[in-house]
């Protein structure tokens, strides 16, 4: 049986005991881009859309990486809308969060923005305004949020597009989370 700690409460842990403990995370963080692979394959799913949610974010994935942009925008695109199934009534946010240790404070803004962004393509349609992204007009990364949006993320739910598969991104997949993380918690 595997070793465990000594305690019930964390507040009874011992240094030894917490040693354990990240010694066992560390293991995780190791496998944390095949998990993400995993969730991304549920996302593989029936849609309302013309293509799944897998198929759209390969399909974001592909677009910024025909455009030129580097590999840590392309899984950023790749990985937008990973809280889709998991936390609807937030996903840019949540997909945000996993991203945050590993990428730029630019390109977190961006996909953690991407969803209010992306309303100006549909609020209308629901007496909403669209242009509630320009609150952030002032904002240093405002231009490069509309821009992922229009020429990335609104146009691809197109299933003529020669999109790019998983196998493909796998690679810079793994090499951001092999990233050393800039955040604990
Ligand atoms: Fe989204
Ligand atoms: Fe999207």
């Amino acid at each position: 049986m595997a070793k465990t700690v000594s305690f019930n409460a964390m507040d009874a842990g011992t240094r030894e005991d917490y040693d354990l403990v990240f010694a066992q995370d560390r293991g995780n963080t190791a496998h944390q881009a095949e998990r993400v692979f995993e969730w991304l394959q549920m996302m593989d799913g029936d849609s309302p859309y013309k293509i799944s949610r897998l198929g759209h974010s390969l399909q974001t994935a592909t677009r910024a990486e025909a455009d030129g942009a580097d590999e840590e925008m392309v899984v950023c695109a790749l990985l937008h809308d990973i809280g889709d199934i998991l936390a609807p009534a937030n996903h840019s946010q949540a997909a945000a969060a996993l991203l945050r240790p590993y990428v730029s404070k630019r390109n977190h803004w961006i996909v953690e923005h991407h969803g209010l962004f992306q309303g100006y393509y549909w609020f209308h349609h629901y007496d909403q305004d669209r242009n509630t992204r320009d609150k952030f007009r002032e904002h240093e990364h405002y231009a490069a949020c509309v821009a992922f949006c229009a020429d990335w993320d609104q146009k691809s739910f197109d299933p003529e597009y020669p999109t790019l598969p998983l196998e493909h991104f796998k690679p810079m997949v793994r090499r951001l989370f092999a990233r050393a993380p800039n955040e604990h918690v």
